[in-house]
């Protein structure tokens, strides 16, 4: 489990990108946290693996602390990033990217290991092993950002904005494995959506993001529901079209 309190964030001597944020990403569950462009997503999962220091509130993995440690220590606790836009290394191959994901992992036979597993999930990426990452179509990409960081055996996945660039039938596949994933390894994720309706259908829980504040939050069916999503800015239905 992974917990917010009262987290607020800037950067320099800007307003505040994060108001009294407090949020709980439950252990073995899919939590998505949505919201529209520059709400404060991204700076939020920095806070989470202190990227971001907070200016205020406490971070925590369990019961540690997790504001006073370092990025690379979280990480090695077990808490593994997807980052937006993928960031993988173009001119190195699938294996390669594979590779640098268990970068603390000096047993090259576990390592193969794991990915063997992986394949198992995402059989497309045996298939390309040898191909340079850069020439992946966008849902192969997307599958091999997640499964870099699968690659650290993480207990906990954050993933920030996966289904951006891809087509509708790419985001439900991507959508899919989180969700097996989440089910075959009871894997706490952090789910990062614009796409509203999508991350809702796979998540039990969720937040909403609204200029550095939560403005709602729920169980999937509650969110469902709620007012604020009904918006047109998260994409879950059409703006209305006005009578002519
Ligand atoms: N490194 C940075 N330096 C200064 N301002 C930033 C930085 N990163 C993000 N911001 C600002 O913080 C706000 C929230 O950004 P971000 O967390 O990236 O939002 P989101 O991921 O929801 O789009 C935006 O106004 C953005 O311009
Ligand atoms: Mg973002």
């Amino acid at each position: 489990m992974i917990r917010l309190e009262g987290v607020s964030a800037r950067y320099e001597d800007q307003v505040a990108v994060l108001r009294d944020v407090s949020l709980t990403i439950e252990k073995g569950k899919i939590t998505c946290l949505l919201g529209s462009n520059g709400a404060g997503k991204t700076t939020l999962l920095k806070t989470i693996v202190n990227l971001v220091k907070p200016a205020a509130g406490r971070v925590f993995f369990e019961d540690r602390r997790l504001d006073t440690l370092r990025t690379h220590q979280i990480i090695q606790l077990g808490v593994a990033v997807v980052p937006e836009g993928r960031r993988l290394f173009p001119e190195f191959t699938v294996f390669e990217n594979l590779r640098i994901g268990a970068f603390a992992e000096r047993d090259s036979p576990a390592v193969r290991a794991r990915m063997e597993e992986l394949f198992r999930v995402f059989p497309i990426l045996r298939e390309r092993i040898e191909q340079l990452a850069g020439t992946l179509s966008g849902g192969e990409q997307g599958m091999l950002s997640l499964a870099r960081a699968l690659m650290a055996n993480p207990q906990a996945l954050l993933l920030d904005e996966p289904s951006l660039g891809l087509a509708p039938l790419r985001v439900k596949e991507l959508f899919q494995v989180v969700r097996r994933i989440n089910q075959e390894r009871n894997m706490t994720v952090l789910l990062i959506e614009q796409n509203a309706r999508k991350a809702i259908s796979v998540a039990s829980r969720g937040y909403v993001l609204q200029k550095g504040l939560i403005v709602a939050s729920g169980t999937r069916e509650e969110l469902r529901d709620s007012p604020i999503l009904k918006t047109a800015y998260l994409r879950c239905s059409p703006p209305a079209v006005p009578n002519p």
